[in-house]
């Protein structure tokens, strides 16, 4: 057997849809044909990905948010390198990491109201653990969450997910979980007011949609869960580590959780790791006794090489000052956009902070698009946006997708290193993509035409 791995990959890399449609996910591979992505990419690096023949393409979705340093980082692989040829003692497990100790110490100086911090080994890992810390901190049982959230697919996080196709077939869920709209804070307050709620747990930006919250939202969230005695827990597992041009998105509106949630952007993209930080006495509940010191925890947290890279990680972010460039890049992103908006009937609205940025479409008013536009959502709600993003792919070489199930918003979610050259690149790719879809009869139409066919007959 080769031990090259890169050998291996680019010898077998022709035959990986049959190899997924025999041995994994056959849907998802259908998927992707469907909506003629098999591309077949063959290297990544920075913002970019490239194809056989080395083509070019920027990554708007960077692995859902774990590239905010770009792929193969140099540093990155140096780190992960090192800790392999310096034979470290990797989970002895009766003893405790020093790579562990100095992660933790780096995240708590960027988060100086929090005392402790515990590692997991994804973000869905982490839900769970804010779940389990949140009820034995308390001693009650509810969960708070908002519609439309997503917060992972194990048990516990699927709870609290706001979208229906997630949770059918899998139930019954966690008892006492309660969704609620996000951005209403009546309806918080009468949730909380019956004191039975352990945490309310909040994207500070949901992902699904890119919704933004109120100017005063977040800050009285906190306040009242402080008043009813409830946690206020931020999931920053999309958000965190510089995406919105701040650490933590939560800062822009200057509100301090009981617990941060952090995971993808640690990894680097490489090694999986979370981590939830927290206040003192929320990890004494936990960890209160010696016979309670293994309490919770997973075999695999705090490895070597996943402590490795979330040192490199925050190091990265540093040295390359890459949440300023988060902030920069997403303002100009973000005007160019909303220029687009004034000039173009089917865009709705744009959403966003720093890099996470979502454009939403909308039934148009001129009679020439509407009726193009209603036998499409008729076919499939959402269905629209494939038709964006399908020529973002095949004409212009960007990679982005939809925010959601049945979304009319398109996500953009580009690693933080993005130039202004790229940034020049999106706009012009949008735009370009835009305008045809405001020409009816026109490609992007007959497109439309054709994925709808595909949408009736998979529905019948
Ligand atoms: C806000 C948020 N929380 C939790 C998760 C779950 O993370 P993972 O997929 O690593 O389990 C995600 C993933 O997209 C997320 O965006």
């Amino acid at each position: 057997m080769s031990r090259d791995l890169a050998d291996l990959f680019a010898r077998h890399e022709r035959e990986r849809y049959a190899m997924h449609a025999r041995h994994l996910n056959e849907q998802m591979v259908k998927v992707l044909r469907a909506i003629g992505y098999d591309i077949g990419f063959c290297r990544g690096e920075g913002a970019y990905l490239y194809d056989r023949d080395g083509v070019r393409y920027l990554d708007l979705l960077s692995g859902f948010g774990v590239f905010a340093i770009g792929r193969n980082h140099p540093v990155l692989r140096d780190a992960l390198k090192s800790v392999l040829d310096g034979e470290l003692p990797n989970l002895v497990q009766m003893d405790v990491s020093p790579l562990a100790g100095i992660l933790a110490e780096r995240l708590l100086a960027r988060v100086p109201y929090l005392d402790k911090v515990f590692f997991t080994n994804s973000g869905t890992e982490t839900v769970e653990a804010a779940i389990k810390f949140a009820r034995a901190a308390t001693g009650r049982t509810g969960i708070v969450y908002c519609e439309h959230a997503f917060h992972g697919l194990s048990y516990g996080a699927l709870s609290l997910n706001g979208d229906e196709v997630f949770r059918n077939g899998f139930e019954p869920l966690l008892p006492d979980c309660v969704a609620i709209p996000f951005n209403d804070l009546p309806a918080l307050e009468k949730a909380l007011r019956f004191r039975t709620t352990a945490a309310f747990i909040v994207e500070p930006i949901q992902g699904k949609g890119v919704n933004l919250p109120a100017d005063d939202y977040l800050k009285g969230a906190a306040e009242l869960c402080r008043r009813y005695g409830t946690l206020f827990v931020a999931d920053e597992i999309q958000t965190g580590l510089g995406r919105t041009g701040r650490f933590l998105a939560i800062e822009h509106w200057n509100v301090e959780p009981d617990m941060v949630l952090i995971s993808k952007s640690l990894s680097g993209g490489h090694v999986p790791v979370g981590a939830l930080l927290t206040r003192q006495h929320v990890f004494e509940k936990v960890f209160n006794r010696m016979d309670r010191a293994v309490v919770h925890g997973s075999t695999f947290a705090k490895n070597d090489l996943a402590m490795a890279a979330g040192i490199a990680t925050l190091d990265v972010l540093d040295s390359e000052k890459l949440i300023e460039n988060a902030a920069r890049m997403g303002e100009r992103l973000l005007r160019g956009f909303e220029a687009m908006r004034e000039r173009y009937e089917l865009v709705r609205e744009i959403r966003g902070k720093g890099l996470m940025i979502g454009i939403e479409f909308g039934a148009p008013k001129s009679l020439k698009l509407k009726s193009s536009w209603n036998l499409i959502e008729a076919a499939n709600k959402g269905l629209f946006c494939q038709l964006i993003t399908i020529p973002l792919l095949k004409d212009h070489k960007i990679l982005c997708q939809v925010a959601g199930h049945g979304s009319h918003t398109v996500k953009l979610l580009p690693p933080l290193v993005v130039s202004e050259a790229d940034c020049d690149w999106i706009l012009s790719a949008f735009d370009s993509v835009i305008a045809d879809s405001h020409r009816v009869p026109g490609a992007i139409w007959s497109l439309g035409k054709t994925l709808a066919g595909h949408a009736m007959r998979a529905g019948r």
